[in-house]
């Protein structure tokens, strides 16, 4: 990899966001020229752009994903009157907030076992619902829809909910379409290092418009009018609003959403970039199946590509050498039922486990070369073993 001034930097990591400088800057100059770097004003802007994009009926921009799923399972909770101890079922294959979100609100994960795509396998959520079942948590794992629309027939007919963690899946489609709209509420990150990055933030979209008006509330301490609308309605403050809720400060600002509205511009030439660095990974490893299994992508999957995730016999070996070489991959995710809050379910997810001891994410940025690619697969070929 070469860096702007044309050296040459040879460490390659995992992730590395790009951004649109010039563009952000204008657009975060117009925040701080107009005096509003907060809830309203780009925040709105930036909801409405996602909802163009995405085509999901409501669009709400909050500080982080981890909030948004939070407030998922809380305000399905308080509208379907589930109770403590009430089940949702989740992948053990995840980023810890996907889970916590769950625990966060007294529910009960329990965890399915994932499938060849990484995500959750429809079977084995038939096998472990019960009659304490009130949702399902889905996570398009790397951008992938696995097997999707599956688990969506499954949710319906088994009168589930069906909650979307797409941390990953921003731009993902299916079948030539936006995934979301099936859920009853879906969860963006727009963090760091995510395909649509600003630093951290991200987007919670309900279905039902009730909840769209609800969460709204739920993100600014339970006030039912925003700062934005109070301070610029008719020039006076209007200081007498009523508090509906005990609601938490989870909402985004202008600063993060001047970031993802110039991003958002981007995102579909950005992913389309990533699934070509994914075809060259492909290719390269095409004659090395005895050596790396490939994560496929599931039929009808445009994927973001947020991962490219490949499956080798010794793969902490193969980490430790990459590193040497100063190519620095990941690993999407160690099981989770082996984090001591969650152990009780191990043991439940054999596949989870086996791919969690297997797996590795190489290095997937739009920095990449055609050359870098080239180069990380030699390197994995030279060490790898299936
Ligand atoms: C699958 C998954 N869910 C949730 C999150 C949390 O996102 P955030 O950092 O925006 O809270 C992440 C972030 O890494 C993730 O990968």
């Amino acid at each position: 990899m070469f860096n702007d001034d044309g050296v040459e930097n040879m460490s390659i990591q995992l992730f590395m966001p790009t951004f649109h400088v010039e563009e952000c800057l204008v657009e975060i100059k117009e925040c701080l020229e107009r005096g509003w770097t907060g809830l309203g004003y780009k925040t709105v802007q930036f909801e409405d752009a996602w909802k163009q994009y995405t085509n999901l009926p409501h669009a709400h921009f909050i500080n982080s994903a981890t909030a948004g799923l939070h407030l998922a399972v809380k305000l399905l909770k308080e509208t379907y009157h589930w109770e403590d101890g009430d089940e949702i079922i989740s992948t053990p294959l995840t980023f810890i907030s996907t889970n916590h979100a769950i625990a966060y609100e007294n529910m009960r994960v329990v965890f399915a076992d994932v499938d060849k795509y990484l995500c959750l396998d429809p079977k084995d959520i038939r096998r472990k619902i019960t009659n304490k079942t009130k949702a399902v948590m889905f996570v398009g794992m790397g951008g992938n829809t696995g097997h999707y629309k599956d688990v969506v027939k499954l949710c319906k007919d088994h009168n589930l909910k069906l909650i979307l963690d797409a941390s990953h899946m921003s731009g993902t489609r299916l079948e030539g379409k936006i995934v979301g709209r099936e859920a009853d509420v879906v969860i963006y990150s727009f963090q760091a290092v995510k395909n649509l990055p600003t630093a951290d933030s991200g987007m919670i979209c309900f279905m039902d418009k009730k909840l769209d008006e609800k969460v709204r509330k739920y993100t600014w301490l339970g006030i039912n009018k925003d700062t934005y609308s109070r301070t610029h309605n008719n020039g006076a403050y209007k200081w007498k609003y009523d508090v509906e809720y005990l609601g938490y400060k989870y909402h985004g600002n202008s600063i993060m959403a001047s970031l993802g509205l110039v991003q958002l511009k981007y995102l579909d030439q950005d992913n389309a970039y990533r699934r070509q660095l994914a075809n060259w990974y492909d290719e390269a490893f095409k004659y090395h199946k005895n050596l790396v299994g490939i994560v496929p992508v599931a039929k009808g999957c445009e994927s973001s590509r947020h991962l490219y995730m490949i499956e080798v016999n010794n793969r902490d070996e193969l980490l430790e050498a990459l590193n040497k070489d100063d190519i620095y991959p990941g690993v999407h995710y160690r099981d989770n039922t082996e984090y001591a809050m969650y152990a009780y379910g191990k043991g439940t997810c054999p596949k989870a486990y086996m791919f969690s001891e297997r797996v590795l994410s190489l290095p997937m940025h739009l920095k990449l070369t055609r050359e870098d690619i080239l180069h990380i697969a030699n390197k994995v070929i030279q060490y790898a073993s299936l």
